[in-house]
């Protein structure tokens, strides 16, 4: 055998392996690219009930987490609300307090919390006043309790405000409370107290700023039947791919 066709022999060894190897690389991809995993969120034919996301086995606890139990996760002690906080309060946890009051509950109880927020002004059903002597009287955990399972029309928050602020905005309820019913003797002695009616007139402000606020009557206001043919035709005069979109979406979800 010639030196010659002894290197073409090996040449086209070397060839074939290297095609054989890409081959497999190829079949690997494959399968890296088609793996049977669930996307969060996506549906699947392969359950029963079409959803990829499997349910917790019942009582299952992550490690840590076991905190069914404790006075900062229910606000109870043998199923009754006590008239304590869980952790000291400083001016640190109040701020923290008044922060996520102001978020999440002054739509509905005001900045002041006398239960005439916005919301309620436009005629959501009244929410607590709580200078009430009824809900002044409440031991502190049971705002608590009203945050974290909802209260008659009130809906939880439990979801949007974790524990720990749960109770700063509980312990912001009773600072609210004093700031309503605060006199006085309150105050260190020495301290200067200006009236509301004193301050706004040194500020300038008109002669009606330290009473109630009354908000204007509302008028004009289009009955339902009325604002249903202004979206019609809102809706006609659309562009025909936002007027589309509703139809787009529903033949999104039918051929996902
Ligand atoms: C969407 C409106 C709405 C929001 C927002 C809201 N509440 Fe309420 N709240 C209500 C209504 C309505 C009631 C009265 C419920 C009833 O009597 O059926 C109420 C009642 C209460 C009461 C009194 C319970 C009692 O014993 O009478 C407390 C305390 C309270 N809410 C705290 C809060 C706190 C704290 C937040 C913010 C985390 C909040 N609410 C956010 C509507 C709201």
């Amino acid at each position: 055998m010639s030196i010659h066709s002894s290197n073409s022999i090996f040449r086209w060894a070397l060839a074939s392996a290297a095609l054989v190897s890409v081959a497999m690389m190829a079949g690997c991809r494959q399968d890296m690219q088609n793996e049977p995993k669930m996307i969060p969120q996506r549906g699947t034919t392969f359950f029963a009930s079409g959803r990829s996301v499997r349910p917790q086995v019942l009582g299952t606890v992550a490690r840590g987490q076991l905190d069914a139990d404790t006075y900062f996760h229910t606000g109870l002690i043998n199923n009754q609300e006590q008239d304590k906080m869980p952790f000291p309060v400083t001016m640190e946890v109040l701020l923290r307090g008044q922060e996520r009051y102001n978020i999440y509950c002054t739509p509905c109880h005001s900045r002041v919390g006398n239960g005439r927020g916005m919301i309620v002004e436009r005629g959501y059903k009244p929410a607590g006043d709580y200078h009430d002597a009824r809900i002044l009287d409440k031991p502190i955990s049971h705002y608590f309790v009203v945050m974290t399972h909802g209260y008659g029309a009130m809906p939880d928050y439990a979801s949007q405000l974790n524990a720990q602020d749960r109770w700063a905005v509980a312990a912001y309820i009773r600072a609210l409370q004093l700031s309503q019913h605060a006199t006085i003797q309150d105050v260190p002695s020495g301290t200067n107290v200006q009236t509301l009616a004193e301050v706004s007139q040194q500020m300038g402000y008109s002669p009606n700023f330290p009473q109630e606020w009354v908000l204007p009557e509302l008028t004009n206001v289009p009955s339902a039947g009325e604002m249903k043919s202004d979206v019609a035709s809102h809706k006609k005069a659309m562009p025909a791919t936002t007027q589309n979109a509703p139809e787009n979406n529903a033949l999104h979800k039918g051929t996902k």
